[in-house]
């Protein structure tokens, strides 16, 4: 196992600052950052700028930049004994590949500034091509122990599709849900419960045997009353039926 001298982090947005806050308090590891702002809770000896970055070796440097940054800034990391990895769950290898040793590293969790991480529930996806930047993930994702599981890149494109409707759509339908409420006083908090055992239920059943409500139930009487409360919220009232359609469709057959 290679000994990591020391980790960059390049931007510290949501996903930076959970990685950044986990290891600073690391005695095992040196840690700097590269970040456009001045934050005067962070450590500013800390920070380096990138003409610094000559000065390390057997580094590895993780961008935590958006998506289409990521070619563009990795340019700027001259090709050394360094490693460079990104976090992106769609973006390729090939986007740094002017660089010799290169990785990904994707922690499979939907990052929020103010929302806290633990880093130990969230499964980690990588990929590499060369064994020495797979070490270096190794050793990264001890350091952060998360347990991490090497994929190919098909792989995890259909694990970020995946991932879309698990998390990012079930949010959207979420919001439907939150907006309807809204003239009833109503919070969205009273589904916390219902929305946790969704979550136990179809890990521990299965999400087919887990689906119930009216378009499962082929309820049509329900379903037209449903259509009808959702008058002038035409959004809603589309998602309902095309989703009512293909729930009704794959399980009344
Ligand atoms: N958010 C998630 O839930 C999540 C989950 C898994 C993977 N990812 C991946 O993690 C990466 C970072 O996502 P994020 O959500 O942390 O993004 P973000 O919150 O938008 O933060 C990105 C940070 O990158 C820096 N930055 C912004 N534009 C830049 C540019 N043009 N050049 C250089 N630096 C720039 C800024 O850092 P400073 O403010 O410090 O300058 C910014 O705070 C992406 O590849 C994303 O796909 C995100």
């Amino acid at each position: 196992m290679p000994n990591i001298h020391s980790i960059v982090i390049v931007g510290l947005g949501n996903v930076g600052n959970a990685i950044y806050t986990y290891l600073v308090d690391n005695d095992d590891v040196k840690l700097y950052y590269i970040s456009s702002k001045q934050r005067l809770d962070l450590n500013q000896s800390k920070k380096i700028e990138i003409s610094d970055l000559e000065k390390f070796s057997n580094s590895l440097i993780v961008l935590c930049i958006p998506d289409d940054a990521i070619q563009s800034v990795s340019q700027s990391f001259a090709d050394s004994s360094n490693v460079i990895i990104h976090t992106s769950g769609t973006k390729t290898l090939q986007v740094l590949d002017n660089h010799s040793h290169s990785g990904i590293w994707y922690p499979l969790n939907s990052f929020s500034f103010n929302f806290p991480v633990v880093w130990s529930d969230i499964p980690v996806f990588t990929c590499s091509n060369d064994s020495i930047t797979e070490k270096h993930l190794l050793q990264f994702s001890e350091l952060m122990e998360v347990k991490s599981t090497r994929i190919t890149e098909t792989t995890k494109e259909i694990l970020h599709l995946s991932a879309v409707f698990a998390n990012n759509f079930t949010n959207f339908m979420i919001t439907q849900s939150a907006e309807l409420l809204e003239s009833t006083g109503l919070d969205i908090s009273i589904f916390k419960t219902l929305l946790n055992n969704m979550v136990d239920k179809l890990i521990q059943l299965g999400p087919i045997a887990a689906q119930t409500g009216p378009a499962k139930r082929d309820d049509i009487g329900v379903i037209n009353r449903h259509l009808n409360l959702l008058q002038g919220h035409d959004s809603s009232k589309r998602i309902y039926r095309l989703l009512t359609d293909e729930i009704r469709s794959k399980y009344l057959k």
